[in-house]
């Protein structure tokens, strides 16, 4: 698909759609002024009879127009210009561009209100719409015959100075596609992606982007004493899988970057089972492994001057007569013991074992992605990813890096006095604490196996799927944090 920006009036673009994004500004400037007057001020009188109010990602179709070349014209909202940041134009966009993908092969030109660039710069806004254009078409119908929306054939962005957007938009479309690989992962099913499938999607991407992929299989994990993991998996006929991947784009005494992410491909919650309301979501219980390997995809196509490794521990957590009970006692890999008080505790397991296998790689700082907790989905909503850190400098980095890609991160407490909570008195400690402040015990847990190595944990249980669609995107994976994580490699 060609991305392009172009100097040409927006009503002379060639295109199946035109797309505009216009602020609820009472006179309109520049080159959505000049639009308006060829279509004989349609918008503004819209606006004025408030049939159209240019609130966030209203739509307001206009289809076949005399006088505008693109076959079909569409108005989306940005509210206030001055309040629309980042979020509020990629969902914008997206509002818009996912009306115009139903049929294969379209072509789409933008248009964007020059409001929006006292907060935005033209080279984001250039791309945020490549990325939109590239992740905007992908829903959750992944097993359907046919597909509810295509992929664009053709992508142009109308700017009154195409200046040095280029790279803006190679960037974008790179992001947006790493998002794809991610919901795709997100939305498959259990049957479909579980640890050995996984792995060779996985090891696959790895290829294509050219990072370097090393698949440990259970034989490789009995033998590092995985014991925590271990206990997780053995009631699946799935063996657990854990995969490395490592990109290398500085110099060898450069900091390396780990994200670990939790790949449980299915929790059915273990003898401790989830109720079916709860379970029916649960093959996304591995958007923490499927983040990481689009994230290292990301870096590793732009190239970015960094060392990043990653690793997924992936795991099926099932119910058999061999599956783990409550009240075992499990010994993890840096030789913790650990008593079981709910088998629905899966993820902090996997965790354990494949953070002290990256803490004792010797990376220099770990960010740890995992559907964890529902309770942090109760503290902070869905669409706020929990954070919880040993370090501030790293927890730094993702809070500026979320402003300047407009996901939403919230810190959490870690205080010292949650530790007796995860207390036992058979073994070192037990995997659940209290039913309150549930997030934070999990994330205690985990501190256990870092040992002093830079860490965050971002509980994305919210963030990470959507119950349901809205303008910008469909039901299902959500990719989230892709684009904030990869922001942080690109500001180093
Ligand atoms: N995968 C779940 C957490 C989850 C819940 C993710 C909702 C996405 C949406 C995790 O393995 C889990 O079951 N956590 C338990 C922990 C409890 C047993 C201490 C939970 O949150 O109930
Ligand atoms: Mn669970
Ligand atoms: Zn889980």
């Amino acid at each position: 698909m060609a991305i392009t920006a172009s100097l040409i009036p927006a009503h002379e673009v060639d295109a199946d759609w035109l797309v505009v994004l216009v602020s609820d500004t009472p006179e309109f400037q520049g080159r959505i002024r000049d639009l308006d007057d060829v279509l004989g001020g349609t918008i503004r009188a819209t606006i004025e009879q408030e049939d159209f109010e240019a609130t966030p990602n209203e739509v307001l179709p206009l289809y076949q127009r005399a006088g505008v070349a693109a076959t079909n014209l569409i108005v989306v909202g940005i509210g206030a210009a001055a309040d629309c940041d980042v979020r509020c134009l990629r969902h914008g966009m997206l509002a818009g561009l996912r009306n115009c993908c139903m049929k294969a092969e379209q072509s789409v030109a933008m248009l964007v209100d020059e409001g929006v660039s006292e907060q935005i710069s033209t080279s984001l806004v250039a791309e945020t719409f490549a990325d939109t254009v590239v992740s905007g078409p992908v829903d959750a119908d992944v097993y359907k015959a046919e597909l509810k929306r295509h992929p664009f054939a053709d992508a142009t962005l109308c700017l009154a100075d195409t200046g040095d957007v280029e790279q803006a938009l190679d960037t974008g479309a790179i992001v947006g596609s790493a998002c794809n690989v991610v919901k795709d992962l997100v939305n498959r099913t259990a049957n479909d992606i579980y640890p050995q499938t996984f792995a060779a999607c996985a090891a696959e991407i790895a290829e294509d982007c050219e990072v370097e992929c090393v698949i440990l299989d259970e034989t490789h994990l009995a033998a590092e004493k995985m014991g925590a993991l271990l206990a997780v998996a053995r009631g699946s006929e799935k063996p657990p899988r854990i995969v490395k991947l490592s990109y290398r784009g500085a110099d060898s005494d450069a900091e390396t970057v780990a994200i670990v992410g939790k790949g449980v491909t299915f929790d059915s919650g273990g003898y401790s089972i989830k109720p079916s309301d709860s379970m029916i979501s649960m093959k996304a219980d591995m958007a923490g492994a499927a983040t990481a390997l689009g994230v290292i995809s990301a870096v590793a196509t732009l190239k970015l001057p960094v060392n990043l490794s990653v690793y997924l521990g992936l795991v099926e957590n099932m119910i058999s007569g061999s599956a783990y009970r409550l009240g075992d006692v499990v010994t993890a890999r840096n030789g913790t013991t650990i008593e079981i008080h709910n088998t629905d505790a899966e993820g902090r397991l996997v965790l354990a074992d494949v953070l002290s296998y990256a803490v004792d790689d010797g990376v220099d700082a770990i960010i740890d992605l995992a559907t964890l907790t529902g309770a942090c989905v109760v503290a902070l909503g869905e669409d706020i990813t929990g954070v919880f850190a040993n370090s501030e400098n790293l927890s730094d980095r993702i809070r500026n890096a979320a402003d300047s890609t407009g996901e939403f991160f919230w810190p959490m407490p870690m205080h010292k006095h949650f530790e007796p909570q995860l207390k036992s008195h058979v073994a070192d400690c037990k995997n659940v604490g209290p039913r309150w402040g549930g997030a934070v015990t999990a994330a205690k847990f985990l501190e256990k196996f870092v040992k002093d190595t830079p860490w965050v944990h971002l509980d994305i249980a919210g963030p990470s799927w959507a119950d349901s669609g809205t303008a910008w995107q469909d039901c299902g994976g959500t990719a989230s944090c892709v684009r904030t994580l990869v922001e942080i490699f690109r500001s180093e």
